[in-house]
Parts: structure tokens; sequence; C-alpha cells
């Protein structure tokens, strides 16, 4: 989809070959302690239940169109159905607008959901910040938010990046120290609740995670991709629609984007050359399991994807790929490796400035750990691994330029463990690379 700040299009993704060189950096960060974490209480502090007969909770929004002019906002009830409406204002409007939605339950093994409510307010303006008022008839709340700047090719604008972060006490410091970053948007690159690690999936966790997260998603757009905990298939107990709840619970705007009901495939090749690059100048790609990975965990997974992607991604320079899946810390060299047609031989990742940056940010703190194990020696395409959690910023100055930097949960927000400037592969084709690959 494409984001109405900043001159970017994300487009999600649902979702080897070592060279041996030291050109990277693998950190030697040590932590104090390699343990598990662990899941925050049912009765903790982040999952408090809002006070008040039919009160809204998990509130959360995401962008509801092309451009940024659009919003969902989503939440639940439990008492009662209660009303789809939200109001809304901005400082400089004389009135107030409403906009109706939509109301969803769904049932799962034993569970039973609240009422899910989404809908989407439009005509908004850009770059403004607007009020918005949920659970009309019974306890109301109210939350903000500030719309993106109008499309341009120098705008500038700051994402998050967080991927994998469950509901430990690891993955609440993880959230407050991108709370504390100057991120405008999340870009959540899959694996949210971590529900279905609970006996039947346990469904009440998704409410948890959603009211967790409530407090940054509520107040910004959290643009959405999913993982393989968000599938949710279990025939054992009888649930064989694949993404019951995050469809259900998460709603995003692929309306916008016309998709058919084809193949990931033919969506993407139909997406990808309507970007027009003197309009959007940045094109990144969010998608869940990597493709340049050097930890054991999940080694080599997202090959099936990368042999039928790859070559899209150089051709419509994309320039930077987020990943998640991984429970710690990659980013990747420009590189590519398409090039092998079965019988030449060319099986590895070489240097090509023409290729994304590949990042994985699964560092957000679930209670499955760390995946701490690398391959050694460190491969040349992978310039810098850390086990760690934490998470990413993106700050986009303008066609040309945008620093990216990750943050160790350890360090506090103010320190960047890893960081670089990334130069446009459409604007500024040059090299960027910090490591010395062949
Ligand atoms: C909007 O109004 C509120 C309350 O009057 C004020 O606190 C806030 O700073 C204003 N925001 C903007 C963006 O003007
Ligand atoms: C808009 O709605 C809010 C919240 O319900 C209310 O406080 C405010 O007075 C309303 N403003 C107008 C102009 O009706
Ligand atoms: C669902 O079933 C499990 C296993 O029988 C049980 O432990 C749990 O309490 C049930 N939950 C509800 C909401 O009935
Ligand atoms: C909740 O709101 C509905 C619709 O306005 C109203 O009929 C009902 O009496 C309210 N219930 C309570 C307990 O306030
Ligand atoms: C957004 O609005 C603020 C004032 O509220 C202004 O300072 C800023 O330059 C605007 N940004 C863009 C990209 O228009
Ligand atoms: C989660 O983080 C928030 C914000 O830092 C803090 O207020 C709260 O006490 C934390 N809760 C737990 C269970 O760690
Ligand atoms: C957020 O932006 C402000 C103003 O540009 C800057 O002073 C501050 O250091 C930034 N914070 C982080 C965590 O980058
Ligand atoms: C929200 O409304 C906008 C403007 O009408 C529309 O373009 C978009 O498709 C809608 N999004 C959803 C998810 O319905
Ligand atoms: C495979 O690639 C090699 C060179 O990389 C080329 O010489 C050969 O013709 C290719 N084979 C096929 C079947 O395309
Ligand atoms: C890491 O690798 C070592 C040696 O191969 C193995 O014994 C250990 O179980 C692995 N640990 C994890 C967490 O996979
Ligand atoms: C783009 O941003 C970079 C980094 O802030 C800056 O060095 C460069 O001068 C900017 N380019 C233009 C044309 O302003
Ligand atoms: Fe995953």
């Amino acid at each position: 989809m494409k984001m109405g700040n900043s001159s970017f299009v994300a487009i999600a993704l649902l979702m080897s070959v070592v060279v041996l060189c030291n050109g990277g950096k693998t950190s030697s960060y040590v932590r104090k302690l390699i343990q598990n974490p662990v899941d925050m209480p049912l009765d903790s502090d982040a999952f408090a239940i809002p006070p008040g007969y039919n009160a809204p909770q998990q509130v959360h929004i995401t962008q509801g169109d092309h451009v940024g002019q659009a919003m969902i906002i989503s939440w639940v009830t439990v008492d009662e159905p209660g009303s789809n409406e939200v109001i809304y204002w901005s400082n400089s409007s004389l009135q107030n607008f409403t906009a109706e939605g939509e109301v969803f339950t769904y049932t799962y093994y034993n569970y039973t959901s609240g009422f899910i409510h989404h809908t989407n307010i439009t005509n908004l303006e850009f770059n403004t910040t607007y009020f918005y008022v949920v659970g009309i008839g019974n306890t109301t709340r109210q939350f903000w938010f500030t719309t993106p700047p109008e499309v341009g090719i120098d705008v500038p604008y700051t994402f998050g990046i967080i991927g994998d972060l469950g509901q430990t006490f690891d993955s609440n410091t993880t959230l407050t120290h991108y709370q504390n970053s100057n991120g405008s948007t999340l870009l959540y690159v899959g694996d949210l609740s971590y529900a279905d690690d609970y006996p039947y999936h346990d469904n009440v966790r998704w409410d948890t995670w959603g009211r967790f997260t409530e407090r940054s998603a509520a107040y910004q757009p959290w643009i959405w991709t999913a993982g393989n905990h968000e599938i949710d298939f279990d025939l054992q107990i009888g649930e064989t629609q694949s993404f019951k709840p995050f469809s259900n619970r998460y709603h995003t705007p692929y309306e916008s984007s016309q998709r058919t009901s084809t193949l990931q495939y033919k969506w993407l090749t139909t997406e990808l050359p309507k970007i027009d690059r003197t309009e959007t100048s940045w094109l990144i790609v969010l998608m869940h399991a990597p493709w340049y990975n050097s930890y054991y965990s999940h080694y080599m997974e997202g090959e099936p994807m990368r042999v039928v992607f790859e070559s899209l991604f150089i051709k419509y320079k994309v320039d930077v790929v987020f990943a998640g899946h991984v429970h710690a810390y990659e980013r990747s060299e420009r590189v590519s490796n398409d090039k092998y047609n079965i019988t030449n031989g060319i099986c590895t990742p070489v240097k090509d400035i023409s290729a994304p940056v590949y990042i994985t940010n699964g560092d957000g703190g679930n209670q499955e750990g760390l995946s701490i194990n690398m391959t050694q020696p460190q491969p040349s395409y992978s310039a810098y691994r850390e086990a760690s959690f934490g998470h990413g910023t993106l700050e986009i100055k303008n066609r040309t330029h945008a620093f990216y930097s990750w943050n160790r949960n350890q360090d506090g927000y103010a320190v960047e463990a890893d960081k670089l400037w990334l130069f446009n592969r459409y604007w500024n084709p040059l090299d960027d690379s910090t490591t010395n690959i062949p």
C-alpha cells in the first residue's frame, strides 16, 4: 500500500549459501542474562481494562486509503455491540463529523470474541491533528492522531519498525522505547500476540495484546503484515479458517490497491508498476520471513519466496525490505542472488547496488526468546547482527537520503546500536555499503 507520507510506498507481503568472509560485524555486545522473556500476567497494568459500561478497549488505527486522507478506527466492546459511530474533529473544524462502520464477532474453539468495530473515517486533511471519540451512547473514550503530510517527493517522515512483539515484560520495554522515539507511523513486520502459543490458542491473549498496544496504536497508524503466528489454523480443535482472529481484529486497506482475490505474485506484479517514483520516492517492502538471514533460526526459510520475487525488487528499485520472524536483529548489505539457472552454479549472494538493503527486526521481545545461534563465520551479505531485543526507526529526509537506526532495549532509546545513511535506489543509486563486501 502507498502511504500518504513522505513520498513513500510500503508493500506488505504475507508470509543459502554462506559466503566465507568476515566483512560484517557481529556485535560484541554481551547481555547480562540470557533467559526466555516472561509474559506479563493477565492482571498486569499493561492490560488494564478501561472502566465503565461497555467501554471501548483495544483501540487501534491504520491508514484507510492510499494517500493518508482516511483512517480505519478499530475498537472492541464487551457488554453489548454498542455504536459503530466515530465522532471526530480537528482543531480548525467548526463542527464535528461522524462516520459509521461495521461490527464483527467470531468464535474460536470455545472462545467468543467481543464486538469488534471498524470504522473508516474519510475526507481528512493532510498533516492535521484529529481528535476522535468512540463508545458513543455509553462510556466514551477520546484519542487523537495526526494525518501524514501530503504526498510529495521530498517530504520528511519517520517510521518505526517492530516485529514479533508478543506481550512479555521485554515487549513492554520495546514498546516504551519506541514511544520515546520520533516515529509517526509504525511498520509492523508480523507475529503479533503469540496467543497461539497458549493451549487452544487462547484468544484472551489477543485481547490482552490489543489492550497492551493501544497506548501507541490508538494514536498513530500501525501498518500490518501478517506472520505465521497469525495463521491460527488448527485441525485438532476444528479451526480450519486461516487468519481468523487476525483478519477479524486488524483490518487493512487492501481494497484501495484494487486487490483481486488472486495469488500474491499477481497482486505484486500489478502493484509495483503503479508506483510513480517522481511522486513517491521511497519504496519499502514489509514481509515476515527474511530472505537474508544468517541465524540458524529459520535459516533459508525465505528461499522459496526469494527466488520468485527477488528480481522484481531489483527491477523496481526497492530501497529497503523489513522482515521479522527471526527473533534477533540483522542488517544486510545490498546483495542479490538471482543469477542461478540450474546449470551455472551461480548461487552465492553477491554485492549488487541495484538491490535493497534487507533488515530483520524480529526482535520485539516475545516469549519464545531470542535467536542466539549464528552461522559462522558471518557471511559477507550480513553487515551487522546482534541477538538483542529492540526496534528500528527510518527517518526519510528527502528523495535521496534516509537515516536508519536500530536501538537495543538494554541501552535505552537514545543509543543507536546500528545506524547508517540509506541512499535512495531511484534518485541516488550510489554505493552506501558499510562493510567491504567483495
Ligand atoms: C489542538 O487543540 C488542543 C486543545 O486546545 C491543543 O492542546 C493542541 O496543541 C492543538 N493541536 C494542534 C495540532 O494545534
Ligand atoms: C464535538 O464532540 C466533542 C466530544 O463529544 C464535544 O466535546 C464537542 O463539544 C463537540 N463540538 C462541537 C462543535 O459540536
Ligand atoms: C476452553 O476449553 C479449555 C479446555 O477444555 C478450558 O481449559 C477452558 O477453560 C475453556 N475456556 C472457556 C472460555 O470455556
Ligand atoms: C448504552 O447505550 C444505549 C444506546 O444509547 C442505551 O440504550 C443504553 O441504555 C445504555 N446502557 C447503559 C447501561 O448506559
Ligand atoms: C505540517 O504542519 C506543521 C504545522 O502544524 C508544519 O510545521 C509542517 O511544516 C507541516 N509539514 C508539512 C510536510 O507540510
Ligand atoms: C509497561 O510499561 C509501561 C510504560 O513504561 C509501565 O507504565 C508499566 O508499568 C509497564 N508494565 C509492566 C507490567 O511492565
Ligand atoms: C526526536 O526529535 C527531537 C527534535 O528533532 C530530537 O531532539 C530528539 O533527539 C529526537 N528523539 C529521538 C529519540 O530521536
Ligand atoms: C476508506 O475510505 C476511503 C475514502 O472513501 C476509501 O478510499 C478506502 O478504500 C476506504 N477504506 C476501507 C478499508 O474501506
Ligand atoms: C545459465 O547461465 C550461464 C551463465 O551464467 C549461461 O552461459 C547459460 O547459457 C545459462 N543457461 C541457460 C539454460 O539459460
Ligand atoms: C545453539 O547451537 C548449539 C551448538 O550447535 C546447540 O547445542 C544449541 O542447542 C543451540 N541453541 C539454540 C537455542 O538453538
Ligand atoms: C537530503 O538530505 C540529506 C541528509 O539530511 C542532505 O545532506 C542533503 O543535502 C539533502 N538534499 C537536498 C537536495 O536537500
Ligand atoms: Fe514468525
